[in-house]
């Protein structure tokens, strides 16, 4: 199927709009959901068929699906802003329908479409459109599309069946506090990604390998963890759910992609909006040597993570092993909240759009 038609079957009972300003007023992270989702069925032989925008329920799972015992599951995560004039606009959304296509071809899953995943998203935002958060802070509705395969079997193989969804969540900060410098953790033992592995891909089996080291970095009094390379684990790669970049006096730098990280659209947005700002953004490669000398000999001044759900977060504080720094004197640099304020602008619909990145609904 290369249709678009979803089939509209809305739900007769959503939230009451009291019940929905109450959610809208404190919405947190990744705690709410909307009152629809979007679902689509793939076959072996068939390709994708029955799309269709129902109300949001639970899922009904054989306990012998596959995606349950060997994770053939795929994810994306992206947002729509309510514009001044109370529209909606989403963020690079055929950005991240290409990158769910490379994540479904590294899992041996089915292509969707690329008009297809945005025209679920647009569809879901569309009839979810309330749940959209006022103009005029930061609050966005997230959206998470995703594919399970459906097969039920304990063989392993690529499923023969996978049922794509979207769902939505209202969304304020990532991190409560507001704009506050987050504290890193440099793993150096464990790495989430190995060459030739899943790293680059965005599926749930990446996460899972980090949540220990996270739980680790917790332990330490740390909020994230930075990966290193898998290889020399010395080179810089990303956070569990960001991408880093490095403020320098003359350059601002990511880690380049190795394959072993994500391509985060915030990460290559920045590299466009850094360059129409002036500076002279790059991929590269930052070792935690350089991190720590460059901090103290004062080149390095800011260092920042990026990602959807986290916007742009300053780093405050970095510790490993064998010693902590203060990135910043511990505040948020002028760059990282420069870049930060105009990105949101972008989004938000109070700064021009020169890359065309809003999709408006
Ligand atoms: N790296 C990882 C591991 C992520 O999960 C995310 C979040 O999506 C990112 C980086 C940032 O990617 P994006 O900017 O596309 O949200
Ligand atoms: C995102 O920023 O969209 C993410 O997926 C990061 C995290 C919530 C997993």
């Amino acid at each position: 199927m290369t249709t678009t038609t979803i089939e509209l079957k809305p739900s007769a009972h959503p939230l009451s709009d009291a019940e929905r300003e109450a959610i809208l007023a404190n919405p947190g992270f990744g705690r709410h959901f909307t009152d629809h989702m979007v679902t689509i069925k793939w076959t072996e032989g068939r390709g994708w068929h029955d799309a269709e925008l129902v109300p949001y329920a639970p899922l009904s799972l054989d306990p012998a699906n596959m995606t349950l015992h060997y994770a053939q599951e795929i994810f994306e995560g992206l947002k729509a802003y309510r514009q001044p004039d109370g529209s909606v606009a989403v963020f690079r959304p055929e950005a991240n329908a290409e990158r769910f296509q490379r994540s479904a071809a590294r899992l041996a899953m089915p292509e969707l479409p690329v008009e297809t995943f945005i025209a679920a998203c647009d569809a879901l935002v569309q009839q979810d459109k309330a749940w959209v958060p006022a103009h005029g802070g930061e609050a966005s509705l997230y959206l998470r599309p995703f594919m399970i395969a459906t097969e039920v079997g304990l063989g392993v193989k690529p499923a023969n069946e996978y049922l794509f969804i979207v769902i939505a969540s209202p969304a304020g900060a990532y991190f409560p506090g507001g704009v506050k410098p987050v504290s890193i953790w440099l793993s150096e033992d464990r790495v989430r990604a190995v060459p030739g592995g899943i790293g680059a891909a965005k599926t749930g089996g990446n996460y899972a390998a980090s949540l220990l080291a996270q739980a680790e970095a917790a332990a330490h009094g740390c909020d994230q963890v930075a990966y290193l390379d898998a290889l020399e684990h010395k080179w810089v790669e990303e956070l569990g759910g960001m991408n880093l970049y490095f403020v320098y006096e003359d350059r601002i730098v990511t880690p380049e992609l190795t394959g072993s990280l994500l391509a985060g659209i915030t990460r290559d947005s920045l590299l466009k909006l850094a360059k129409d700002l002036g500076h002279q953004p790059q991929e590269g490669r930052v070792s935690i040597d350089d991190w720590r000398r460059d901090t103290e000999n004062g080149t390095l001044k800011e260092v920042f993570a990026c990602g959807t759900a986290a916007v742009i977060t300053p780093v405050g504080r970095v510790k490993c092993a064998s010693g902590e720094w203060t990135q910043s004197g511990g505040e948020p640099g002028e760059v990282t909240m420069r870049l930060r304020e105009s990105l949101l602008a972008i989004q938000t619909g109070t700064a021009p759009d020169p890359h065309a990145w809003m999709h408006p609904l």
